[in-house]
């Protein structure tokens, strides 16, 4: 097993698990220094390219940013998700998960879903494929507003019934997506691999968020983001004082001159 890997799942029970989005090698070497896991998610339809929904994300896409921040990260694990449409079957799955892991040298895949795409996670871990999974809200499959999960009992059941099936199938960890807190807390609860939270409460394992969320860059109004800086404020303030000094004649100064 990726030596990496085994370090994620040592730290359930002990410490916390952080994993956040990377679409590109600058914010992929800032990530690396404090995450367990970089995600290059596909999140990045919305973000970078305004889709309203991350169905519209290709595998070019995901490999062209994903071999963008395999430059950035040195030592956390480097997960890449595998778009809508790439994993609908066993075949699918297997041929787009390795096209993914030699382009761009990523450490595993995540594809979302339970029962419905147990054979292709299964095909893919027998085939050596290392498979986070992800759990709850599915962005791709998500029909509507997206709502929180897991709050009737039916719901609730075949959340846990999936993730038993995910980590007898061998994944290595589970995104919980917009579970309700007792939900989350019960599953995290029932499995021995970890669980990492995105609006389910601080009872997974681990959390993740949309990096360009906590810092502000995405304009996002979801309950669960916090923007923990706003680094708006300094891209404009850069970009206003070169502006001013290209205008004013003061840049580029004999010392910026050949
Ligand atoms: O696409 C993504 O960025 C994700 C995380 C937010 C979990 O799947």
């Amino acid at each position: 097993m990726n030596i990496k890997i085994k370090k994620i799942l040592k730290k359930k029970n002990k410490s916390k698990i952080v994993c956040l989005t990377a679409y590109s090698k600058n914010f992929a070497e800032e990530v690396d220094k404090y995450a367990d896991i970089t995600l290059v998610g596909d999140s990045l339809g919305s973000v970078l390219y305004n889709y309203n929904s991350t169905k519209k994300v290709s595998l070019t896409n995901m490999i062209d940013h994903s071999r963008s921040v395999r430059l950035g990260v040195k030592k956390s694990l480097m997960v890449v998700d595998m778009p809508y449409d790439t994993y609908s079957s066993n075949n699918s799955a297997f041929k787009n998960a390795k096209k993914i892991l030699k382009e761009t040298k990523c450490d595993a895949v995540k594809l979302e879903g339970g029962k419905k795409i147990i054979n292709q996670i299964k095909y893919l871990i027998k085939n050596k494929i290392p498979v986070m999974g992800h759990l709850g809200l599915l962005p791709q499959t998500a029909k509507g507003k997206f709502k929180s999960k897991g709050k009737s009992f039916k719901e609730t059941k075949e959340l846990i019934n999936d993730a038993l099936l995910l980590q007898n199938s061998g994944v290595f960890a589970i995104v919980l997506e917009c579970i309700k807190t007792p939900t989350a807390k019960k599953i995290t609860q029932s499995l021995k691999i970890p669980t990492i939270g995105i609006g389910s409460s601080v009872h997974c394992d681990g959390q993740v968020l949309v990096t360009d969320d906590l810092i502000g860059l995405n304009n996002t109004k979801i309950r669960f983001v916090k923007k923990f800086v706003s680094t708006k404020k300094y891209i404009n303030l850069g970009i206003k004082k070169f502006s001013t000094e290209v205008r004013s004649k003061k840049y580029p100064s004999k010392k910026y001159s050949y």
